[in-house]
């Protein structure tokens, strides 16, 4: 099952993120970068030791203190079908300081502004921080799908975004609560 948004430019299917073959895939990282489980596990596990590798230079470089939350950074993509990962980590629900909704939108715009900024033309997004993050589903998907509808409105470089829920129900979740401006297309 694939629905469509935005004349095709945004997918919402049912999938592992880790066999997108899209430039780039997203993982729902936490701020040390060096791994973790759910989306971060799979990532970690099957694009092998090089992305693990460029996770730690970056932390020892550029993000001494860890990755801050809502931004996001970039390694090659290993052994993954996707030739590169964004990694960005989302909020801990309620544990913010009531800015869980923005740094949960700065996750998606930020990880779509390093994906254009290295030209790369499709991105895949597992479901950040409804997970391990305990991120409640119907309002991560208002949130993204603004997110990503800012985005997409100021930028014509990604040309797909592909969201990969990991099971049915999720999926059919964001696509009752989500907020893109134009309606589904349902193929
Ligand atoms: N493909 C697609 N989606 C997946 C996959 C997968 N292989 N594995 C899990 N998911 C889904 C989960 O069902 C959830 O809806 O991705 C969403 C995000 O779940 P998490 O991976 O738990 O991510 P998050 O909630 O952002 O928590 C991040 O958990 O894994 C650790 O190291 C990670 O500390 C970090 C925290």
């Amino acid at each position: 099952m694939t629905t469509n948004f935005l004349d095709g430019r945004v997918i919402v299917a049912v999938g592992d993120i880790t066999e997108q073959d899209t430039h780039a895939i997203v993982n729902a990282a936490n701020s040390t970068l060096l791994g973790g489980g759910g989306v971060d596990d799979a990532i970690h596990g099957k694009g092998g030791r090089a992305i693990y590798d460029e996770c730690l230079k970056i932390r020892q470089t550029v993000y001494p203190g860890g990755l801050p939350t809502g931004k996001a950074v970039i390694t090659p993509g290993g052994d993954l079908k996707a030739r590169f990962v964004i990694h960005t980590v989302g909020p801990v629900y309620g544990m913010n300081g009531g800015r869980d909704a923005e740094l949960l939108a700065d996750c998606y715009f930020n990880s779509l502004a390093l994906a254009a900024e290295k030209n790369l033309r499709s991105v895949a997004f597992p479901s950040i921080s409804t997970g391990a993050f305990h991120y409640p589903k119907h309002e991560a998907a208002r949130i993204s799908s603004r997110a990503i509808n800012d985005f997409l409105d100021l930028d014509d470089i990604v040309s797909e975004v592909r969201l990969v829920f990991f099971s049915e129900s999720d999926a059919r979740m964001f696509l009752k609560h989500q907020n893109f401006i134009a309606g589904p297309k349902t193929a």
